[in-house]
């Protein structure tokens, strides 16, 4: 019995049942032996006998069970495919806020109109400054350094703004024009809300007929698809040398809601861009008649866009694609 028990294997098994069953194995020794009794022991002894056997066989089945289940339980655990346990999760994307800003912007405008045109990021000094009025030793280049591409000419540079298209639009075609330009621009210039490399979206309508007025009425129009129906605006007079006259659009602090904060820096309104009438001088530029047409264009960055959507305090978290900032987009 104690072998039985201690049998770990099938063979451990078979082994123990060939010492004590085989021909020369103990129970068999015992079996032959009651043959030799007095006849008055023999059928005693040999009940005792069988008895003996028979329980020993019967322990030895069902040890033999026992391991097999065991057995079986075993290469089960090793090569079980649990049909029940949930798939992988896919880990989709999804866009990054400024591309998302940009599409809501350029979709607003495709509404109201305008269709999309692209320029080149490494620009000539004529189209990112010559061409749009700021002569070579102007006071106004100084407000966008930029970084200069060796070309032996020395004329190349990054683009500081997306204004060029509005050239190099107008050098491809007759009014009316209606276009917005999106794109990457560049600036030496870095700090919590400025970063060497963003983005800007430009528009341009170039028209008979056209004055200050529809400017006016298509940016309110698109401040209050972007901030809300109900956002205040307001234009304040400025200077680009592009448009004459110039403005810049505010709108109430999203944050404060015009009591004044860090963010609209006490003053209850918040930038988002600069626009202005065409500047005859550019419609020189293009071979266009300023006596015949008018425009209006205007230019917005959209990483402020954003920050101002979302109340991202620092430009920089938009470029580091960190996934815990991202991922709450
Ligand atoms: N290009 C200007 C800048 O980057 C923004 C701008 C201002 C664009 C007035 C315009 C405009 O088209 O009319 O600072």
């Amino acid at each position: 019995m104690a072998a039985i028990a201690a049998a770990r294997s099938e063979s451990d098994l078979l082994d123990a049942k060939g010492r004590f069953f085989g021909k020369k194995g103990a129970v068999s020794g015992i079996l032959k032996g009651v043959a030799g009794l007095p006849v008055e022991e023999r059928k005693a002894i040999g009940d005792l006998a069988n008895r003996a056997r028979a329980e020993l066989e019967s322990a030895f089945d069902a040890r033999l069970a026992g391991i097999r289940e065991q057995e079986r339980g075993r290469s089960e655990g090793r090569e079980r495919i649990d049909v029940t346990l949930p798939g992988r999760a896919p880990m989709p994307g999804h866009r990054h806020p400024v591309s998302q800003t940009m599409s809501d912007i350029l979709s607003a405008f495709r509404r109201l109109g305008f269709s999309v045109q692209c320029g080149p990021d490494v620009e000539t000094d004529y189209y990112n400054f010559e061409a749009l009025n700021f002569p070579p030793e102007h006071p106004a280049r100084d407000m966008q350094d930029t970084f200069y591409v060796e070309s032996g000419t020395g004329d190349l540079v990054l683009r500081t703004h997306t204004s060029p298209v509005q050239i190099r639009t107008m050098e491809r075609r007759k009014p009316p024009v209606r276009i917005i330009a999106p794109g990457t621009v560049y600036r030496s210039d870095s700090d919590i809300t400025h970063s060497p490399m963003f983005h800007q979206v430009e528009g341009l309508a170039v028209d008979r007929d056209i004055t200050m007025a529809d400017l006016k009425g298509l940016l309110t129009e698109f401040c209050r698809m972007t901030f809300g129906p109900t956002t205040p605006v307001r234009f304040r007079p400025s200077y680009f040398p592009f448009t004459e006259p110039s403005a810049e659009m505010d709108i109430r602090c999203v944050l404060c809601g015009g009591s004044g904060c860090r963010v609209c820096k006490e003053s209850g309104w918040l930038e988002i861009l600069g626009a202005g009438m065409v500047d005859p001088m550019v419609f020189g530029f293009v071979g266009y008649d300023p006596e015949e047409y008018a425009g209006f264009a205007f230019g917005m960055g959209i990483e402020r866009i954003a920050m101002l959507r979302h109340g991202i305090s620092d430009i920089r978290l938009l470029f580091e694609n960190d996934i815990r900032f991202l991922s709450q987009f």
